[in-house]
Parts: C-alpha cells; structure tokens; sequence
C-alpha cells in the first residue's frame, strides 16, 4: 500500500515538473518570437532605410531593384509640364462620354474613383456592353510606370490615351471624330484656351490633359508611409512580420520593390495558360520575342487589396489565392505551358525567381496583413461639369 502512495506521488510530481518545463519553453519561445517582432519593429520604423534588415534578391532582381519606400515626386515630361487648368481640362475630358461612339462610355465608366480608379470586374464592358479580355489595372500611380497596359504597349500615358477611345470593344470611336465632337462643344473653347493659350481642339491636346490629370492621381500617405516614417506603433506585429517576410523569405521585393511596388520590368508569373482558350502572349505580342510568351509588367502593389479580382486575367480573388499560388511556387499546368501561334511554337518559361517558398500558414496571414498596409482610404471625387 505504502509503495503505492510513493510511485502514486512519484508520478504527480513528474507530470508537475514536466509540464512546468514544457510552459517555461513555450514561454521562452514566445518571448524569443515577440523580442524578435519588437526589434524588426524598431529598425522598420527608424526612418533610415539603410539600416533595415539585408533583402533576400535573387542575382537577377539585382540590377532592377530598388528598396522599397515612399513615392518619389512625380516628374512631368519636359513637353508636357504641369498646369492646374491641364489638369482640370483632363480631369473634364476623364469624365466626358462624348469621346466615344456611344456618346455614353467614359474612361471613368472603367476607372471609377471610389473603385480605386479600376472597375473591380473581371474583366470590363465596353462598347454594346461587349467584354474586354483583359483586367481593367488600376490608373493610380501610373506617373510611376515606364510603360502602359499589361504588356506594355504604351510607351507613355499620352500615347496610352487615344487606345481606348479607339478600342473597338471600350469606346469605339476614330480618335478624329472624337476630337471633332468635343471641338463642337462651345464650352471646352475657354478650356482649352485656359489650358494650351489657344481654344484650338486637336487630339495632342487631349492626350496632354489626359494625361497630365492622370499624373496627379497619386496615393496619399498609407500606413507603411507613415510607419517607416516613424509611427512604430501604427503596424500590428503581423504587419511588422509581413513586411520582413516580403523582403526577405517570400522574395516578393525581387520583382515588387521600389515606392512603386514594382520594378517596371516584364515577368512571366506561371499566368498566361498557353494553349487554352484564356490564353494571353503578353508581352510576345508587343516584342515578337518568344521570350517574352506569357510575360506580363509586374503590377504596383500600393492600393492593391483595393484593386481586385486580380492579375492580367482577373482570375484571382480572394487575395489570399495569389499568396498560397507564390507559396506553391506559382506552378503552371503541365498542359498549359505551350501554344502554336500564327505558326510558331511558343513555350512559357516561367521566372526562375518563382519557387516554393515554404511559408506557414501564420507567414502567408502575415503577409497579406502587410499588403493592406499599402491601401489608403477611398477618395470621393466631385465629377467635373460637363461643357455645353
Ligand atoms: C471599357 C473599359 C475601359 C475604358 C472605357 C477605359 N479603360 Fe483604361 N483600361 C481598361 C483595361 C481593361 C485596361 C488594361 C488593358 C490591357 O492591359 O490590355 C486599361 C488600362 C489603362 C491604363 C494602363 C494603366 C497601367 O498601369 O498600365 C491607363 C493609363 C488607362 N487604362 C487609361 C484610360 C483612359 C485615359 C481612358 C479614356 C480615354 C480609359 N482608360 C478608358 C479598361 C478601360
Ligand atoms: C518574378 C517576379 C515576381 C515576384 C518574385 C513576385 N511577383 Fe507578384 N506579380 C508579378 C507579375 C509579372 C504579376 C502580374 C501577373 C499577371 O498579370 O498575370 C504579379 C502580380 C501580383 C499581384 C496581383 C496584382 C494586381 O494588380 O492584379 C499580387 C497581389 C502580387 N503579384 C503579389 C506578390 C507577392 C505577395 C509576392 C511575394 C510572395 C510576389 N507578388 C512576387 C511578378 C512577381
């Protein structure tokens, strides 16, 4: 009996002390973890840049990267320099239906302002209501872009302007018409006068002050500004870590850096799905350069949990999708990496920049908590009046 009582107590005390040591190391684990987020903490929101953490850059990130941080000033082109009345002009043209042949779709029908100047569709509806077959990008920062559209085909954003208006299926109307008809509006004579020194309508004109009011849709400070700036405690500890994970773990910096969020270059992200019927060539289209089959600009990522569904496609909603398909190494199909294309074979090639990059389920939390950091607030915009 007496032997009983003794293992009896033996084992009580054991269990007491292993489970002691067992909280004392998740504890200390804890404490390691929290130290850990409380240092990143403090070096992220030191307002020195240099000081920050190594980034995780493949050698083929390095000659395009860029740290990432605020948006720099914006630059207006020597030949096409900043004006308010430019701007107001282009402001009124962003919202004047007239530029197109239905006299009822205006560059805001697909880049609304309270949609983070996109449409937040799959894909947009143009022209007799006809789908286009591409994702309608957010027109935010563009100041920012080296080039226009998902493949780049627009070497500026006054060149950009005209290709809508003539898109067949977005507003379908001869950029001559339509310079005709708002030549026609007795209103826009003071306005453009105002703007140019002249009322004389033509269509450089209207790509100047399109362009120009464009130039000024710029993000205000977001969160990630202003913590790096300083504000420590604005960021949660998921946002901290999020943000060290996408400059270290999850690469994402080797192709979304810079205050941009993108290094402007041309990359194929396993997207393109060769030889089905959503297939897009991308960039092959603009360059002819089989390279260049399925590669798509990389996108900013300032505003973009605002932005979506997601990609060239629009093929990706929620957010979450995107990350766990990064986390898998952005895998392509087997059976959707090659077409023939007016005769000729193109194969998709992949980044090498994408592998699996083992993420926990807490580490892809953390990292989409880090993306919401780069949206800011929804802007409500007063719509010009339209001349008469
Ligand atoms: C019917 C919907 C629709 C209309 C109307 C429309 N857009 Fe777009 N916009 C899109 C789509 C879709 C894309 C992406 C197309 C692509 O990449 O091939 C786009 C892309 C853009 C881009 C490129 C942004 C970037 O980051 O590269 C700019 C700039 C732009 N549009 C400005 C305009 C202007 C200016 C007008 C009016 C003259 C206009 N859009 C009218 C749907 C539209
Ligand atoms: C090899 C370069 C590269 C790397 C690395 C990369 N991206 Fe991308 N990212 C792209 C390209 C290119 C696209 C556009 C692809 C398309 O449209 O099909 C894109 C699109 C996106 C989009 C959609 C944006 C939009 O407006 O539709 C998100 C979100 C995104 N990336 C987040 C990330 C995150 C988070 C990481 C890190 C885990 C990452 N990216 C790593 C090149 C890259």
């Amino acid at each position: 009996m007496k032997n009983i009582w003794s293992w009896i107590l033996i084992i009580v005390i054991s269990v007491f002390v292993f489970n002691n040591c067992l909280q004392k190391n998740v504890y200390n684990e804890m404490s390691k973890d929290q130290s850990f987020i409380d240092k990143l903490r403090s070096i992220y929101s030191s307002g020195n840049s240099s000081t920050w953490p190594k980034p995780t850059l493949d050698s083929k990130a390095v000659p395009h990267f860029s740290e990432i941080g605020h948006l720099p000033k914006i630059e207006y082109p020597l030949d096409n320099p900043y004006s308010s009345e430019k701007a107001l002009l282009g402001k009124t043209l962003f919202y004047d239906p007239r530029l197109s042949g239905s006299n009822q779709i205006a560059c805001a029908s697909c880049h609304d302002p309270e949609l983070a100047w996109t449409d937040n569709k799959t894909f947009s509806f143009g022209h007799d209501r006809q789908l286009g077959s591409r994702n309608a990008m957010t027109i935010m920062n563009i100041a920012y872009a080296t080039s226009l559209f998902w493949d780049g085909r627009a070497e500026s954003i006054e060149k950009q302007s005209h290709m809508p208006i003539e898109d067949l299926k977005e507003m379908n109307e001869h950029i001559d018409i339509a310079t005709d008809k708002i030549a026609k509006i007795k209103g826009y004579e003071i306005l453009f006068e105002k703007a140019f020194g002249s009322g004389k309508v033509t269509k450089e004109k209207i790509a100047k002050a399109i362009a120009t009011f464009e130039r000024t849709l710029v993000s205000p400070q977001s969160k990630f500004d202003k913590f790096i700036d300083g504000q420590s405690s604005l960021f949660s500890d998921n946002e901290v870590m999020g943000l060290h994970l996408f400059r270290t773990k999850a690469q994402c910096i080797n192709c979304h850096n810079s205050g941009y969020f993108s290094n402007n270059q041309f990359e194929n992200d396993g997207t393109a799905l060769l030889g089905s019927k959503q297939q897009d060539l991308g960039r092959y289209l603009v360059t002819r350069n089989p390279d260049d089959a399925g590669k798509f600009r990389v996108p900013t990522l300032r505003e973009v949990t605002r932005t979506g569904p997601w990609m060239h496609n629009g093929a990706f909603t929620p957010l979450r999708d995107i990350l766990t398909f990064y986390n898998n190494g952005s895998p392509e199909a087997p059976k959707k990496k090659s077409t023939v294309y007016q005769g000729i074979t193109l194969h998709s090639k992949k980044s090498e920049m994408l592998r699996p990059l083992n993420l926990t389920v807490k580490e892809i939390e953390q990292l989409e908590a880090f993306l919401g950091t780069l949206s800011t607030r929804m802007q409500r915009l007063t719509p010009p009046k339209l001349p008469e």
